[in-house]
């Protein structure tokens, strides 16, 4: 098979063209980076993880009515999704104080916050993704009202959905990143839910003990990183068929 036009290189990903024009192949790599890739390492198996983690619950969402980028899995490292019109925006929903609020407010990590959270932060690594409020992102045009207004209902949707499925596999959804585009369809435009979700990118606590089983691992240097990732998988029932074994193996099999 033709190699594939590869269109971007992110820290953790790589978006190739797609088959059909308006598609794109999203390629899970096992790079991981923290602090704005000021550490970096390899999680071996995160890609094929979070590409399977990602697939699942963007299934799921897609079920109870959240429009999605994701179309299907193609192979163990690779997805077919929508091309969008990323926003640039990393909009972080918080359960739980830990993290970088934990840090900045001096609230205990742990803390159950009274209510849920939205940050926002301007995706731009030149400056670190510096967090912006509404105001910035109307005023420099990142978003409209009415574009933030969807944003808003997808994500607190998003977070019900997702507390709750997590909560049934014995696991708290302390916090979470997620990233929105634009998809265009006759004229229309529709905001839907893009990137990935996944320990990547969201803080998951065993519900009973705390223990982390997400990135924070690998930042925080707490060891037995990849058996993170594999435990989350696990509890969703979606651990790749041959086990974790399966997870070095040919990096694009079709
Ligand atoms: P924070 O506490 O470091 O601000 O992170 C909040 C959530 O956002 C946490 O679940 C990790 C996620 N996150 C990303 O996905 N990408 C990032 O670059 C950062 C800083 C956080
Ligand atoms: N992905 C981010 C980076 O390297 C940070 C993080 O997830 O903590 O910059």
């Amino acid at each position: 098979m033709a190699r594939r036009r590869q269109l971007y290189e992110g820290k953790a990903k790589i978006l190739f063209e797609g088959p059909e024009p308006g598609t794109l192949v999203q390629y899970f790599k096992d790079d991981a980076t923290a602090f704005n890739a000021k550490k970096k390492g390899t999680i071996t198996g995160k890609g094929v993880l979070n590409n399977r983690i990602s697939e699942y619950l963007m299934t799921r969402l897609t079920e109870i009515g959240v429009p999605t980028h994701f179309i299907r899995r193609l192979n163990m490292r690779e997805q077919l999704i929508r091309e969008v019109e990323i926003i640039p925006l990393e909009v972080v929903v918080r359960n739980v104080a830990a993290g970088s609020l934990a840090t900045r407010l001096g609230i205990p990590e742990g803390q159950r916050l009274p209510r849920s959270i939205i940050e926002y932060y301007y995706k731009n690594d030149q400056l670190g993704d510096p967090m912006v409020a509404e105001e910035h992102i109307t005023c420099f045009g990142w978003a409209a009202t009415q574009d933030l207004d969807d944003i808003v209902a997808l994500t607190l949707r998003v977070n019900d959905f997702l507390t709750g499925l997590f909560l049934g596999v014995g696991i708290t959804l302390v916090d979470f990143k997620l990233e929105f585009g634009r998809l265009w369809e006759n004229e229309e435009m529709r905001i839907v839910l893009a990137d990935e979700i996944s320990p990547d990118n969201c803080r998951l606590w065993d519900a009973k003990t705390g223990e982390k089983m997400d990135k924070d691992r690998f930042r925080r240097d707490l060891g037995k990183v990849e058996e993170g990732y594999q435990e989350v998988a696990r509890r969703l029932g979606i651990l790749p068929e041959a086990g974790p074994r399966d997870m070095s193996g040919p990096e694009s099999m079709q």
